[in-house]
């Protein structure tokens, strides 16, 4: 099996909810990951992202961005990682400022970075095949999960790579919860401790989408070493080859 990277993105500037179920998430992921496989998480607290100008330097420049800030530090993270898993609150019906700001400008970085021109000229981001999943919580019930969801299977989908969900009943497009009207960073762990049913969903389905995630990469990234001879020479694939054969050394 191959060994898999693991990044697990907590969107919220505090150590809070988000973190609680993306920790969920990390441990449901490691129980199936091969030996070897190295899984990390990264907080937004403390960190500044500013939000992208539009001056297409990261375009013409190999990815570089003007801005000094951690937009690098996480930029790098996200592109070696096979697995990346979102904890995101929901912030005005969708996905927080800082976490916009990053997408936003890893979108055009990552093609300043790995682009390809085809044989007709078009200027095209290569294929990722980065397994994403999410999960999303809010103070309330109906505010704004699903949204905030489907932001980041946009954003996978721009990312030319693959959107996964948890188990069925509790995550249809990903894991969900919500806090009950409570605004106390540890809400979903006090409502876990009293035995709430929707606290424990939202663990389930943070769990089975951590599990999936993993599955899902090794899945796909094994298939990818056996097609091998399909996609040799198409400049689509060379990224994900090279990033493969970093890991079976051949
Ligand atoms: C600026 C801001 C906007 C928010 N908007 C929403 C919202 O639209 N819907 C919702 O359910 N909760 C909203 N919330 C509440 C947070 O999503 C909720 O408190 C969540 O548990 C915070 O996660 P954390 O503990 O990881 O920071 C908002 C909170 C803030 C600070």
């Amino acid at each position: 099996m191959l060994q898999l990277n693991v990044l697990g993105i907590a969107g919220s500037p505090r150590k809070g909810n988000s973190e609680y179920l993306l920790e969920r998430a990390i441990d449901a992921a490691k129980s199936l990951l091969p030996p070897g496989s190295v899984c990390e998480i990264y907080s937004f607290k403390g960190k500044k992202f500013n939000p992208c100008l539009g001056c297409n330097h990261c375009v013409r420049n190999s990815g570089a961005c003007i801005h000094d800030d951690d937009f690098e530090d996480l930029r790098n993270k996200w592109m070696d990682a096979d697995v990346i898993l979102y904890s995101l609150p929901v912030y005005h019906m969708g996905i927080p400022g800082q976490v916009k700001c990053f997408i936003d400008r890893l979108g055009n970085s990552a093609f300043g970075s790995h682009h390809v021109t085809l044989p007709d000229g078009t200027e095209t981001l290569v294929k990722q095949f980065k397994i994403i999943g999410t999960i999303a919580q809010g103070i309330h019930i109906f505010s704004g999960q699903e949204h905030t969801i489907t932001d980041i299977i946009n954003h996978t989908l721009l990312m030319q790579s693959i959107p996964v969900t948890g188990d069925m009943w509790e995550a249809y497009i990903g894991a969900a919860g919500w806090t009950k009207n409570r605004i106390e960073r540890d809400a979903l762990q006090q409502l876990v401790r009293e035995g709430d049913f929707a606290a424990f969903a939202a663990v389930r389905s943070a769990e089975s989408l951590g599990r999936r995630a993993v599955e899902t990469a090794g899945i796909v990234l094994n298939g990818l070493v056996s097609c091998k001879d399909r996609h040799t020479g198409d400049p689509l694939y060379r990224y994900i080859y090279e990033r493969l054969a970093d890991k079976t050394g051949t």
